[in-house]
Parts: structure tokens; sequence; C-alpha cells
């Protein structure tokens, strides 16, 4: 259980979570675990930034006394108060007796409510800063990345940018630079860890991001609360938030997710691919009940777009397809193209649902929905081989 110095004086003293496999409830899964991280910097005082999930408290302890005696804290900087990254501080504090601890004035109230505490708070807005003794920590308030109290913490001597949930991926490993693991994992779940929490507030990254270009702040290491640190080219994980925000990156990919009851809707599904795929786009198929939804909505990010089917049932989707059309609701991809398909017996109401969801996510809706009554002939497998052909035309 040893730190790691990620730049002269601040070393990284978090927590290692292997076997998470769900974040946020059960909305998204992490395939790959995740890391709570928190950060100790030494000058004549001693700051932490940011702590950890409260069953990891031993975990951070142990590698903060590796260090200097937590006694020796006078800072306890909270970026953010949800529990991954909160929940030791009530340890923190009460080994810390004499630690102030910092945060939004916005994070007052709610730090209060998750912990009700009697506690020396320290509130600072952007701009301030705290001399820890010839090391200078500076805050910039980051409202909505990722709730309202949210603020990144600078330091300024080092130029290392803690940006709390911004940047981050769900990604356990013994490693702590992005630069020394699977790049291929690594972007993969930067993608999804932006899909899943960012990408409704997408207007707000891409304000604050414009926002710290403007100030010129010099950055040599940008290191979030999860994950893996930025050192090399830090900054391509920010010109990559500013294309995922704007929806300026996508792939030469169709998403197509569905659940079928008889199978006439996974026919579809499959001749709608083939129609994607005749016009130079890669159908990437999903069949939802086998697929994790926040896995689809990953793909989703840098795809040309997506076209959701269902069977109906009682004049409605099938029950597995509701949490796609749900995150479509919250998520909001907005601008993503869009289109239905499904198959009905003697009433369609699959695709009206799925369409009512796609308006209500802000997407576009390119094409009237395709239906089939029943089992589709070969002529309607034609037919739906040209929906696909249509939809890429679309979106290409
Ligand atoms: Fe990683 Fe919004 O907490």
């Amino acid at each position: 259980m040893k730190p790691v110095e990620i730049a002269k004086g601040v070393y990284w003293v978090g927590a290692i979570d292997y076997d998470v496999r769900h974040f946020h409830g059960y909305s998204y899964t992490t395939h790959h675990g995740t890391t709570y991280n928190a950060y100790l910097i030494i000058g004549e005082k001693v700051a932490l930034v940011d702590a950890v999930l409260g069953s990891f408290s031993e975990e951070m302890f142990s590698r903060i006394s590796d260090i200097i005696d937590p006694e020796r804290i006078d800072y306890m900087i909270s970026n953010h108060t949800e529990m991954d990254h909160s929940g030791s501080i009530p340890d923190v504090l009460k080994t810390m007796k004499n630690a102030k601890l910092v945060c939004t004035s916005k994070a007052v109230d709610e730090l209060k409510k998750h912990y009700p505490n009697g506690w020396d708070i320290h509130t600072v807005k952007t701009g301030d800063e705290i001399d820890l003794g010839g090391k200078t920590l500076r805050f910039y308030e980051a409202p909505m990345l990722h709730w309202p109290e949210s603020m990144f913490t600078y330091y300024v001597e080092e130029e290392v940018l803690i940006p709390n949930d911004a940047f981050g991926q769900h990604y356990a490993t013994e490693r702590r630079f992005a630069d020394e693991v699977d790049q291929y994992v690594l972007w993969k779940e930067a993608e999804k860890y932006y899909a899943n929490i960012l990408w409704p507030l997408s207007r707000m990254v891409q304000r604050k991001i414009e926002e710290v270009i403007e100030l010129g702040l010099p950055i040599k290491i940008i290191a979030p609360s999860h994950g893996l640190i930025w050192r090399k080219s830090p900054l391509q994980i920010v010109t990559r938030y500013l294309e995922w925000a704007k929806g300026d990156r996508t792939q030469d990919k169709v998403v197509i997710a569905w659940d079928t009851m008889w199978q006439s809707t996974t026919k579809l599904a499959r001749a709608i691919a083939e129609g994607i795929s005749s016009q130079g786009l890669t159908p990437i198929l999903r069949l939802i009940p086998h697929s994790d939804r926040s896995d689809i909505m990953a793909e989703l990010l840098e795809a040309r777009g997506i076209i959701v089917g269902s069977s109906t049932l009682h004049n409605d989707i099938l029950p597995t397809v509701a949490p796609i059309l749900s995150d479509f609701e919250v998520l909001k991809p907005k601008g993503k193209k869009a289109a239905a398909f499904g198959s009905f017996g003697w009433a369609g109401g699959a695709v009206k649902r799925i369409h009512e969801s796609m308006e209500r996510g802000k997407m576009e809706i390119v094409m009237d929905p395709f239906t089939v009554k029943w089992v589709p002939t070969d002529e309607e497998l034609v037919q739906a081989y040209q929906f696909g052909v249509e939809f890429a035309k679309k979106v290409k």
C-alpha cells in the first residue's frame, strides 16, 4: 500500500477498488473496477485533496502514514461531496483534529446533510488561494462537474490540476499514470465515463473547459478522482472532452439495439444491419437483454446514430428496452440521429413509445418508424434492408 509521488511534493494516497461492478445504483457497470484518488500535498503545511469512499479509509491512511503522521494534516480539501470522495472525511477529521475543511459555499449544506457535524469549515471561491508555505493551492468553482458544489484544485508551483470527477475513468490497476496502461481500455473507460456521467452536462463541460483555456493555466498534470493520472500530453483528455461535448467526434458506426419476443424483431434488426453495412457504415448489434445499458450509451457517444427496436407487448415496449429509453431521457444524447423499428400483432405501441423517449432526449429522429405485423415476409425483409440503407444515407 505504497503512496506514489506524482509531482514534487504531491502524493497519490487514494484507494483501489478492484471489486466494484456497479456505480450510481445499477445504472453504470464498472467492468474494470475503479479507484478513489486522494492527493497529499506537502509544504510547510499539509493538505489532503479529496478523500475516498468510507470503507476505504484504512487503505488511504496506510498510504498517508507512509509519508507523514496523518495528524500533521492542516487542510482537508473537499472538491466534491459525493460519497465516493467524501465518505472518509469524518475519519480524516477525527484523526486530524486541527484540520480545516475547505470547500465551496454550496458544499457546506451538502456536507452537513451527509455528515451531521460541527466541523471548522472554510469556504473558497474561484481564484482564492491557500498558502502551504511556498506551495500554493488555488481553487476554481466547477458547478455541475459533477454536482453543484464541485470545484477544481490547482497546485500552482507544480502545475497540477486536480479536477475531481472531470477527466476520470473507472479503471482499477496498480499503475497510476495513463501512459502506463492498455490504451484501448483506458480510452474505452474514459468514453463510457463521459457518456454515462457527463453527457447531459455537456454544455457546462464545454463552458468550463473554454474558461480554463482562456485563463491560460499551464498544466503539466491532470490528476482526476477516478482512474489514471494524465501526465504525458495531459491536454489530450481535455481536447477529447471538448469533442465529446460538441458532438464533433464520430466514427462510421451505427448502433442497433433491440429486444424481441418471437424473433421477428431480430430478423428486422439483421436486415437493417445489412442495409447499413452496404453503405460503408459498421452496424453495432446489441440484443438488449444480452447487453449492458451503460455500454450501449458508451457505444452511442461516437456513433453516427442509433436505431432501437422492440416487439410490442401490451401495446408498449418489451420491458427490457425501458432502461435504454430512460437513458435517452436523462443522458440526453442531443442531436444524435435516431429511428425506431419493431413488430406487432394487432396494435403497435412499441415504436411510438421509443419515439417519445428519443424526443425527450432531444435526439434527431430522421425517419418514420419501420414496423411489421406478425412475422416479416421476404418482401418486408427487403424493406427493412432498405430502411437501413436510407438511415445510413441520412447519417453519413
Ligand atoms: Fe466520483 Fe460525483 O463522484
